[in-house]
C-alpha cells in the first residue's frame, strides 16, 4: 500500500512553525502581519473558504479581516476598495476570493492588487516572476503541492512529472515550479521533466503520459479521472481536485480526481481527499502573508 501523504498533519506543523516565527516577529516590536480577504456576493462555498482562511490566519497570529460586498458591487467600486488597501500601510496581504460575479473582469481585478501584497500570486508581475524562476509570491495551491513533495522527500530531479490540468492559478504554476532550473533559479529548482495534459489530450495519450510518470499531479475537478491502470507502480500521486458529490442517500462528500482506493494499491505515495492538498493550501497562504509582511518591512527599512 502507498504511503499516505498527510496534508492535514503537515499543514499543522507548518502553521505551528509560522506561529512561532510570527510570535518572535511581534516580540521584536513589529506589527503583526495583516491580511484582508474581500468577498463579493453570497456563494456559500466561497464564504466557507474565506472563513477557513481567516480562522487559520488568526490561529497563527495574523490580524485578518473579511470585507464583504453585495453582488451588485461594480468592478470600479471593487477596484477602488482594493486601491485603498494597497495604500494602507497597516495591510500586508490582500486576497480577492474568486469567482467574482460574471460581470467583472477577474484578470483586471487581480491586477489591481499591489504585486507585493498579492498573497494569491495572481498578479501578472508575480506570474511573470515565477515564469523567470525569480523569488515571488506564488499561488498557494501550487506551493502546497511543491511543499508536500519537498517535505515528504519525493525526488524530482530528472524525474518525469505529469500535471493534468492547465489552469493559470493551479496547473500552470505547479508545472512551472516542477521544471524550474536549480542552476539558475534562486533556491527552488525542481528539475523535473514536465508534461502538461488537459481536456483535449486524447485519453490514450493521457493514460500513456501518466503511466510513464514518476509523479502524477491531477488538478481537474473530474472525479475518478486517474485510475489505477494509469499509474506506474511506486509513483507519487498528488490529488489537487476537490469536488463535492451527492450519493444515492443524499449525503454529500468531497472527492478528488483520483480513484483513491484502487490507486493507493499501486502508487508509492498518495495524497488523500480531503486531508491532502486542501489544508496545505491554507497553510501556504499564511506563509505568503508573512512573506508579504517581511517584504514590505524590508522595503520600508530601505526607505528609512
Ligand atoms: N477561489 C478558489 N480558489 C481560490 C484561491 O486560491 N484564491 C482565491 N482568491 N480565490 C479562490
Amino acid at each position: 500500500m502507498a504511503q499516505i501523504l498527510d496534508g492535514k498533519k503537515l499543514a499543522k506543523e507548518i502553521k505551528d512553525e509560522l506561529k512561532i516565527a510570527i510570535h518572535q516577529w511581534v516580540q521584536g516590536g513589529l506589527r503583526a502581519p495583516s491580511l484582508r480577504c474581500i468577498i463579493v456576493g453570497e456563494d456559500p462555498a466561497s464564504h466557507t473558504y474565506v472563513k477557513n482562511k481567516i480562522q487559520a490566519a488568526i490561529d497563527v497570529g495574523i490580524a485578518a479581516e473579511t470585507i464583504k460586498y453585495n453582488a451588485n458591487l461594480t468592478e470600479k467600486e471593487l477596484i477602488a476598495a482594493i486601491d485603498a488597501l494597497n495604500k494602507d500601510s497597516e495591510v500586508d496581504g490582500i486576497l480577492v476570493q474568486l469567482p467574482l460575479p460574471s460581470v467583472m473582469d477577474e484578470r483586471k481585478v487581480c491586477n489591481a492588487v499591489a504585486p507585493e501584497k498579492d498573497v494569491d500570486g495572481f498578479h501578472i508581475i508575480n506570474v511573470g516572476q515565477l515564469a523567470l524562476d525569480m523569488p515571488t509570491l506564488v499561488p498557494a495551491t501550487a506551493l502546497a503541492v511543491i511543499e508536500m513533495l519537498k517535505r515528504f522527500k519525493i525526488e524530482t530531479f530528472g524525474r518525469n512529472a505529469v500535471v493534468v490540468g492547465r489552469s493559470k492559478n493551479v496547473g500552470m504554476p505547479i508545472a512551472m515550479m516542477l521544471h524550474s532550473d536549480k542552476s539558475h533559479s534562486s533556491g527552488l529548482g525542481m528539475d523535473a521533466t514536465v508534461t502538461i495534459c488537459h481536456r483535449y489530450t486524447p485519453k490514450k495519450e493521457l493514460d500513456s503520459y501518466c503511466r510513464n510518470a514518476d509523479i502524477v499531479i491531477s488538478a481537474t475537478g473530474v472525479p475518478n479521472l486517474i485510475q489505477a491502470n494509469m499509474v506506474k507502480p511506486g509513483a507519487t500521486v498528488i490529488d489537487v481536485g476537490i469536488t463535492r458529490i451527492t450519493n444515492e442517500q443524499g449525503k454529500t462528500k468531497l472527492v478528488g480526481d483520483v480513484d483513491y482506493d484502487e490507486v493507493s494499491k499501486i502508487a508509492g505515495a498518495i495524497t488523500p481527499v480531503p486531508g491532502g492538498v486542501g489544508p496545505m493550501t491554507v497553510a501556504m497562504l499564511m506563509r505568503n502573508t508573512f512573506q508579504a509582511a517581511k517584504m514590505l518591512r524590508d522595503k520600508e527599512s530601505l526607505l528609512q
